[in-house]
């Protein structure tokens, strides 16, 4: 039985709104760095327990303050939780509600793929609408349709979806889907949801993320048949139920990535592991491209080598296996310091360039038009306060101070804790010369020292700092 521990808290979103990152630049990083496990798997693995008539442990869940929101999700519905380090038990056999809580949802936009697993085990859920957030409109409009064309009746009043089967199975029904986009959480939503359907059920056009095809073997790990997760055609053969299992997370592409940026920003040599390096293809020939040497040195690990020179690159943000845009504003960040014009084409997201004008406080030179960006190489960077306006948008941030002369301070935590697990602490142990300092120090030095630069503020609403992604 397990008892309702709930989960620790990551660093909670108040102490991660009251500390800033400051960061002296200029020196190189060295070691071996783990990577923790996806979060964009995570999230929606543990979504998918509520499938569960048992109970489930994963392993290698990342401590995030996301991963904790999801579990607040959870815990709401009824679902009993423990996480004891990186292993988190979950006993979904009781879900006591199908109604998700306005306040948690609207924090968390993975929350809301929860609507699929609840509508497949109880026939009915109503959960609230995530709402934008500072990359973009993310509307829900292609989950809702699959849920409907698998015999779900919708209605969306107040900002909720109020969702429902007819008949007195209240089972789905197998249906065709075509996603107009590959979208990864329409695809996770409606893989998740015809598991239990009454039928078969193809889905067209699918997303095919890494972290789509980690879902699926939880979900194959719980008794589900599916198939061809990783192509553009799923289909999914209903079970009556699904049963308890222990399931591994996959280690998170994105921090990996972050981290062969770290390395080549700074001219470094480091190992990462664990990785899974076809999940980093087109990473890794788009560094390759720039000049950064990396050696596969295992199996499931990886070796930088310092980049003489760092090329311009142009790149275009597309789903898997092209480039993703959760590693855009990363490598705008590379590019800054490259030798000649790149130009990045950001194809996902409508407004995910927010970052570039506070690479500009640093010295970058870059240009946006719409949904893309000129960046013009420059020799160097200078130190700077900055304000993180998203989670991969306060990576770049993070580093680019990581090679700038002088003192960077980077504000916006609130969003980088979101889906880094313990960055700065991994960071320091390579080398980096990065703190976590309360806001209060910093400000108390600008008040004292007139020659301090102030820091930036926000000028963006408050929801827009609190929505994650
Ligand atoms: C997932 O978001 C990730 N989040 C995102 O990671 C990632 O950027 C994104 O996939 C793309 O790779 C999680 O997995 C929790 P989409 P998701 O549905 O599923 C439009 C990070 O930094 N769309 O593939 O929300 C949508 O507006 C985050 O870790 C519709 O129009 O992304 C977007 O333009 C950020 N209607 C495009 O599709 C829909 O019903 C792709 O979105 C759904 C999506």
């Amino acid at each position: 039985m397990i008892p309702s521990g709930g989960l620790p808290n990551a660093k909670s979103s108040s102490t991660a709104d009251s500390s800033v990152l400051q960061i002296s630049g200029g020196h190189r990083l060295q070691g071996h760095v783990k990577i923790s496990g996806a979060k964009n798997s995570a999230l929606v693995i543990m979504a998918g327990a509520l499938l569960c008539s048992g109970e489930c442990r994963l392993r290698n869940v990342p401590l995030l303050a996301d991963v904790t929101r999801i579990g607040q999700v959870l815990s709401a519905l009824g679902v009993r939780l423990k996480q004891t380090g990186d292993i988190l038990e979950i006993d979904a056999r009781v879900i006591k509600t199908s109604k998700a809580p306005y306040e948690l949802v609207t924090q968390l936009r993975a929350s809301f793929f929860a609507i699929g697993p609840i509508l497949a085990r109880l026939g009915v859920a109503q959960m609230p609408l995530p709402g934008g957030c500072a990359i973009g409109a993310r509307p829900v409009d292609l989950h809702v349709r699959g849920l409907q064309a698998m015999g779900a009746e919708v209605q969306i009043e107040h900002g909720v979806c109020n969702a429902y089967v007819p008949g007195s199975s209240r089972r789905l029904k197998g249906a065709k889907i075509y996603l107009d986009i590959a979208s990864v959480g329409a695809t996770e939503t409606l893989m998740m949801a015809a598991t239990l359907a009454d039928g078969e059920t193809i889905i067209e056009n699918a997303a095919r993320e890494p972290e789509v095809v980690d879902l699926a073997n939880f979900c194959i790990a719980m008794g589900a048949k599916i198939y061809g997760a990783g192509t553009s055609t799923i289909t999914i053969v209903g079970v009556p139920q699904l049963h308890s299992t222990e399931y591994t997370i996959i280690p998170d592409r994105i921090e990996a990535g972050t981290f062969l940026v770290a390395a080549a920003i700074t001219r470094s040599e480091l190992i990462l592991s664990p990785v899974v390096p076809e999940h980093l293809t087109p990473i890794i020939a788009k560094l390759q491209d720039i000049g950064v040497p990396i050696i596969e040195e295992a199996p499931n690990c990886l070796r930088t080598l310092s980049a003489e020179t760092l090329r311009a690159s142009d790149i275009e943000t597309l789903p898997h296996p092209g480039f993703p845009t959760d590693m855009q504003a990363p490598f705008m960040a590379l590019l800054a310091l490259a030798e000649g014009d790149s130009v990045i084409n950001e194809s996902v997201f409508e407004n995910r360039l927010r970052h570039a004008s506070e690479l500009n406080r640093l010295g970058a030179d870059i240009r946006v038009k719409g949904n893309v960006a000129f960046v013009r190489g420059v020799p160097m960077l200078s130190g700077a306060p900055v304000l993180g306006t998203d989670l991969r948008a306060s990576a770049a941030l993070v580093l680019a101070g990581l090679a700038a002369e002088g003192k960077t301070i980077v504000q916006g935590l609130q969003h980088l804790d979101r889906g880094y697990d313990r960055l700065d602490t991994k960071l320091q142990q390579l080398g980096a010369r990065i703190q976590r300092i309360p806001l209060a120090q910093v400000n108390a030095e600008v008040a004292s020292n007139p020659t301090v630069e102030e820091l930036p503020t926000s000028g963006a609403t408050n929801r827009e700092n609190v929505q994650s992604q």
